[in-house]
């Protein structure tokens, strides 16, 4: 089983991102640590809570950063609600959180891990790129990094930006820089990651409490993309997760990308080279294409596996 770290920010689609790779016989989820982004810091930590809890998931859960490296917070309640995670209703957490912060409890998961680790960042860049300048000796210990975020061709929270590269773009360049393996997925595919009403009411038939909650999830954050134009619901951040269970679902092109932190219309673009007309080392493999049939099918196998 690969030993793998959950960074995000739940976030409806953390959340069933945290779902799909809890489901999975391929990983071990060795640590969750959650960042403000969607939410702040305190209520994206309690929404990891409710939902592990809710699900019986038993891990440690370390609080991370509360804002970006050097800019101020931008969250997201238009998508995710007050909340940060509105939708189902959720009894109190019975999980607490570590009394380390994330960054602590990333570095001791690597450290004494015998095996390389693959880290899994659904939201901004922040936590992971704190942990790579505090313990830059760790890097080597980390297998590849896939994240949700940036695209090729297209922005969701700009016209030309992506929310998570777009509220911490320079912890994200930092991590792009970092030469660690990364697999990029961002709206390129997530856009085509899409979970039709039919196959939610699939999810809703199984008819025990975690499929009803995930329905629910999926209820909610559907509003926001039908009024995008969506004919389904996507599922960004599992496309990250998914692609660590399975590669094979995704495909992905090597490419150079960088990270624009300056742009006047452009600020947390991911600049993909994708015809490679810098000829600079290629430090990404960007996720183009999706199985999305086998995609779903996946996530609907995982999500029945709970109560
Ligand atoms: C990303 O932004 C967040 O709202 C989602 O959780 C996802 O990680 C999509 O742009
Ligand atoms: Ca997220």
């Amino acid at each position: 089983r690969k030993p793998v770290i959950l960074d995000c920010d739940p976030g409806h689609d953390d959340a069933i991102a945290l779902l799909l790779a809890f489901a999975s016989d391929k990983l071990d989820v060795k640590a969750v640590t959650v960042l403000a982004g969607n939410q702040t810091v305190e209520k994206t930590l309690h929404n990891a809570l409710k939902v592990l809890s809710f699900a019986g998931i038993t891990v440690e859960v370390a609080k991370g950063a509360a804002k970006p490296l050097m800019r101020q917070l931008q969250i997201a309640p238009e998508v995710h609600g007050d909340s940060g995670l509105d939708g189902p209703v959720f009894p109190p957490p019975t999980l607490h959180p570590s009394p380390d912060s994330a960054v602590d409890l990333i570095a001791r998961v690597l450290r004494n891990s015998d095996q390389k680790v693959t880290l899994i960042p659904t939201g901004a860049l922040t936590n992971i790129a704190l942990t790579l300048l505090a313990h830059p000796e760790l890097k080597e210990k980390i297998e590849r990094i896939s994240l949700m975020g940036g695209a090729c061709f297209t922005g969701n929270w700009t016209p030309a930006a992506e929310f998570n590269i777009l509220v911490d773009p320079e912890a994200a360049r930092l991590v792009f820089d970092s030469g660690i393996p990364i697999t990029m997925c961002g709206l390129d595919v997530t856009h085509r990651a899409l979970i039709y009403r039919d196959e939610i009411e699939r999810i809703r038939r199984i008819g025990k409490k975690v499929p009803t909650m995930v329905a629910e999830l999926l209820d909610y954050f559907f509003i926001f993309h039908r009024k995008m134009g969506f004919s389904g619901c996507p599922l960004h951040d599992p496309c990250a997760v998914g692609y660590v269970i399975d590669p094979s679902l995704i495909t992905t092109k090597a490419c150079h990308v960088d990270i624009e932190t300056k742009g006047e219309h452009t600020l947390g673009t991911t600049v993909v080279d994708y015809y490679d007309v810098w000829k600079k080392p290629k430090n990404a493999e960007v996720a183009l294409g999706i199985d999305r049939e086998r995609f779903i099918e996946l996530l609907i196998q995982s999500v029945q596996y709970y109560d």
